[in-house]
């Protein structure tokens, strides 16, 4: 899990805050709808979701495995007293003592788990620090549309100084993106090139994959509407799972 030592400097740009926090709607219709009051985000990377839940008035904590991604978090949440740790969410409960009433791994972060064990001990550490009636929230951007269209490239972001291209290959159940990131200087570009291989998470994968743990209903969505998931046409798989 070594990528994000690498990409966590140009993470903001790949997944900016301005669109982050486009998903606010979304989150307090799931705040209010399952009366919401503690959250963790598991996969908390550079902190958005964190600041934006704790300005709807919920008790935050975050986590993500990588110490580079935590430490660009701290210094982004740092008027907020979110208390943040470096762990990997297949082992919560090493660190976290506390439980809440949502946890989040969202932005494919669940992906990164690339055999179906993974993704079920990953889904068990979670459900052990979830209150009674908690929740989980997952989205998954390699998915079933991802799988059926098969684009080989995707210009992922075009700023004026600086673009990011992703160069996709396709195995079985992974997806593997070679990350382009072609920056201005002043009379030329630099380029780094990193590649991110995740897990293609079909919802047919991910319904066998909860049905091995404990949770007892899972509701899978095609956008942050809450309209229905379509195979052929949703760019995201969207879950909320229920204890
Ligand atoms: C695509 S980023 C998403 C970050 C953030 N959730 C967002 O929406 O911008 C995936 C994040 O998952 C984290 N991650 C990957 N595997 C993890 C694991 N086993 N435990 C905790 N975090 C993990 C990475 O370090 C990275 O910060």
């Amino acid at each position: 899990m070594d990528y994000y030592s690498k990409l966590a400097e140009d993470y903001e740009a790949l997944n900016p805050k301005e669109e982050i926090f486009l998903q606010k709607d979304f989150f307090s219709r799931v705040v209010e709808k399952h009366k919401i009051k503690t959250c963790l985000d598991c996969a908390c990377g550079l902190g958005w979701h964190l600041y934006m839940l704790d300005d709807l008035g919920v008790k935050c904590y975050g986590s993500d495995i990588s110490p580079e991604m935590i430490e660009i978090c701290k210094n982004n949440l740092s008027d907020k007293g979110i208390e943040l740790k470096v762990e990997d969410y297949k082992k919560l409960a090493d660190s976290w003592e506390t439980k809440f009433d949502m946890i989040l791994c969202v932005s494919s972060a669940l992906n990164h788990m690339l055999e179906d064990e993974d993704i079920v001990v990953a889904l068990d550490s979670m459900y052990e620090r979830l209150e009674e009636k908690g929740i989980i929230v997952i989205f998954s951007g390699v998915s079933d549309a991802l799988a059926a269209s098969k684009p080989k490239l995707i210009p992922a972001r075009i700023y004026p100084e600086q673009a990011i291209y992703h160069f996709i290959e396709y195995f079985d159940d992974r997806v593997v993106f070679n990350i382009l990131n072609i920056k201005k200087t002043k009379d030329s570009f630099i380029h780094s090139l990193n590649s991110m291989t995740l897990s293609l998470l079909t919802k047919e994968r991910f319904e066998r994959c909860v049905a091995k743990t404990r949770f007892r209903e899972v509701s899978i969505f095609g956008d942050f509407d809450f309209t229905d998931y379509l195979e052929d046409r949703s760019n995201r798989l969207f879950a909320i799972i229920r204890k």
